[in-house]
């Protein structure tokens, strides 16, 4: 269904976007714009700002940004059509008419959900008369409360053919409908119907909103097969449902996380145990349309799969295919159960604990595509090194979206170098200061700068002069005392070179154990751990040509000048790219750890920046 632009054109200018938020935020006004907390992500400062005018909102933490309609889709988990049902009704105003088929096909659509929940209801029933006790005994038998089975609203389909048909003539509701809904069946070879689910258990499906639009019924015991499900009708598509949908949206909301898992058992079971924010496919891969549904509910929707071959199977496939629908800020995560056990045995054996930690330990995406490719072979030979890396570059090209595509090109090409790196034992253990512990809390530890990250930053870096990095270490070596002012900031660079960059980090370390060490001393110390000749490299009389502030007879203010300088010019383009790399980080996900990589990065440039104002102060 389309509407007229004017009409969408009129809804905006009638209802301010600061009442529409309004309604789940409280905003303050701040001059032309309101500011609230982002209900987007959790927070607790308020980072959205709201601007009638404009008719938009943004975040500035999370960059969750639209209009009124984007709004209460994104927070009522709404479809587009139905979002402006609900904002024309806030507006007083009628939503257009539709054409006469479109007209007749939703009143169909809506008999045809009609007879759906009363059969739902029937089922229902049925459970709690006499003919519905083995029914009954067998879900309570698997550990189900009278609550769950209300909530989820189970039933039972008897075994005789036209029980189901029977019940609904006298309900009025025409067999027509029941055959389009798939719950009764034409006979093949007589004129005759009968009931599709017999002598099963039934799963009510809903959509998202709670609606009823099919059902998955189980047999009770062993046979074939296990569950049987409504074919599609004209309210049900296979592919675009999600089984608990409707119960996980607000659990989902509240925890920011969505997880999805095999079975209609599953859902049930962690819901009754407390895990209210899973769902299930209807027995099928994850189509790109369940994807996207997950993705108005979190940003990672965590993917359970059976720890055994088929399961991993599956979830390489899953990863696979998500592939070419990925953007910003959204992916999957990957949680592997214990082989052989899906979740509902988890907790009918050992409560959540068992199942807060298989949630715990899920895998990025980026690392199970990694991992997944190297299992298919590529550490061995040189040559089946190098097919490894064509393979994972081909999967990199499957993402359509350009932004991720090249994050994960620089994901995957840092983490080439690294084993490049490991493979030449060129490693120095973790680089930007990674080493480095807090004494006193002087000099915060640089933490290690996500893979991403690390790829940008030696982009940076191979365009710096390797001369330079050398003069401004040269500096520090004839003038321990200067090392103390810039340690935060050249804690967190990191030089090409891989013995300039261990010296870069001894410095630091030995001046940070030793702070009154001369430079005879450090030049010691540094020789102790292997770096005499880097240092002598250093201190070449061809090396400071012409950085007359590095030799050793200069005085300490006119050095601090050249290093207050020289750190900004090599310093301010590594950090500034690192800070980039962060910022985008935290809009992808907003965690403490990345958050607080900002903070250092900041505080660092900061430093940095001190370096130029003090010299023109002079
Ligand atoms: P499972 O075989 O893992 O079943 O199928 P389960 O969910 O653990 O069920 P219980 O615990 O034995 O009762 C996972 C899902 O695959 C679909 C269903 O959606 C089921 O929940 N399925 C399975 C079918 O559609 N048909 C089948 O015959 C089997
Ligand atoms: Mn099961």
């Amino acid at each position: 269904m389309s509407f007229p632009n004017d009409f969408l054109e009129e809804l905006r200018a009638r209802v301010p976007v600061s009442e529409v938020i309004g309604r789940r935020v409280r905003l303050q006004r701040k001059g032309r714009e309101f500011l609230g907390l982002c209900p987007f992500h959790s927070d607790r400062k308020p980072s959205m700002s709201v601007v009638d005018e404009k008719g938009f909102y943004h975040c500035f933490a999370c960059g969750a940004h639209g209009d009124i309609i984007t709004f209460v889709r994104e927070t009522e988990g709404l479809e587009f059509v139905e979002a402006i049902e609900k904002l024309a009704g806030m507006a007083g105003m009628e939503v257009p008419r539709q054409t006469p088929e479109a007209q007749r096909q939703e009143v169909r659509r809506k008999t045809i959900s009609d007879a759906i929940e009363a059969a739902c209801l029937w089922y229902e029933r049925n459970l709690h008369e006499p003919g519905g006790a083995e029914a009954l005994a067998y879900l309570k038998g698997r550990g189900l409360s009278d609550h769950t089975i209300t909530t989820f609203r189970l039933g039972f389909a008897p075994a005789e053919r036209g029980a189901l048909r029977k019940a609904m003539v006298v309900k009025g509701v025409e067999p027509d409908l029941l055959v389009e809904a798939g719950l009764i069946k034409q006979a093949e070879d007589r004129d005759e119907t009968y009931d599709y689910f017999r002598g099963r258990v039934m799963f009510p499906i809903t959509d998202r909103r709670g609606r009823v639009i099919a059902f998955g019924g189980r047999i009770m015991g062993d046979g074939q097969p296990k569950y049987l499900n409504s074919p599609d009708n004209p309210v049900f598509h296979k592919g675009q449902v999600l089984y608990g949908l409707a119960q996980a949206r607000e659990p989902a909301r509240k925890v920011g996380s969505v997880v999805v898992v095999e079975g209609y058992m599953d859902v049930i079971a962690l819901a009754q145990a407390g895990i209210g924010h899973a769902v299930a496919p209807l027995g099928t891969a994850l189509t790109p349309d369940q994807i996207v549904e997950l993705w108005r509910l979190a940003a990672e929707p965590v993917l359970c799969f059976d720890g055994d071959v088929a399961g991993q199977n599956a979830a390489a496939r899953a990863a696979e295919r998500v592939l070419p629908v990925l953007k910003p800020g959204h992916s999957l995560r990957f949680a592997k159960l214990p082989a052989g056990q899906d979740p509902d045995d988890l907790i009918t054996q050992g409560g959540t604990k068992g199942m807060q930690e298989v949630l715990d330990g899920a895998r990025p995406l980026a690392e199970v595509l990694w991992e997944d490719e190297r299992a298919r072979g590529g550490s061995g030979t040189p040559e089946q090194r190098a097919d490894f890396h064509r393979r994972i570059r081909d999967r990199v090209r499957q993402i359509s979206d350009r932004a991720v595509q090249e994050a994960y090109t620089d994901y995957i090409e840092s983490r080439i170098r690294d084993e490049r790196r490991d493979q030449r034992g060129e490693s120095f253990g973790a680089r930007g200061g990674g080493r480095m512990r807090q004494i006193g809390g002087k000099w915060r530890p640089a933490p290690v700068a996500p893979r991403g990250a690390r790829a940008a930053r030696s982009e940076a870096t191979r365009a710096l002069g390797r001369r330079q990095q050398q003069v401004l270490l040269a500096t520090l070596v004839r003038h321990p005392a200067l090392i103390e002012e810039v340690g935060e900031p050249l804690g967190m660079l990191a030089f090409d070179d891989p013995f300039l960059d261990k010296l870069r980090q001894q410095i630091i370390e030995i001046a940070w154990a030793e702070p009154a060490l001369d430079s005879d001393g450090l030049v010691r110390n540094l020789g102790q751990v292997g770096l005499t000749e880097t240092c002598d490299g250093l201190l070449a009389a061809e090396t400071l040509e012409h950085a007359a502030f590095a030799r050793s007879g200069t005085g300490l203010a006119q050095a601090r000048e050249g290093l207050l300088e020289l750190m900004s010019r090599i310093g301010k383009p590594q950090l500034e790219a690192q800070l980039v790399e962060a910022q985008r980080a935290v809009a992808e996900d907003l965690n403490e750890a990345n958050w607080n990589r900002v903070l250092s990065l900041r505080s660092a440039l900061e430093a940095i920046n001190q370096g130029p104002q003090f010299t023109e102060a002079r």
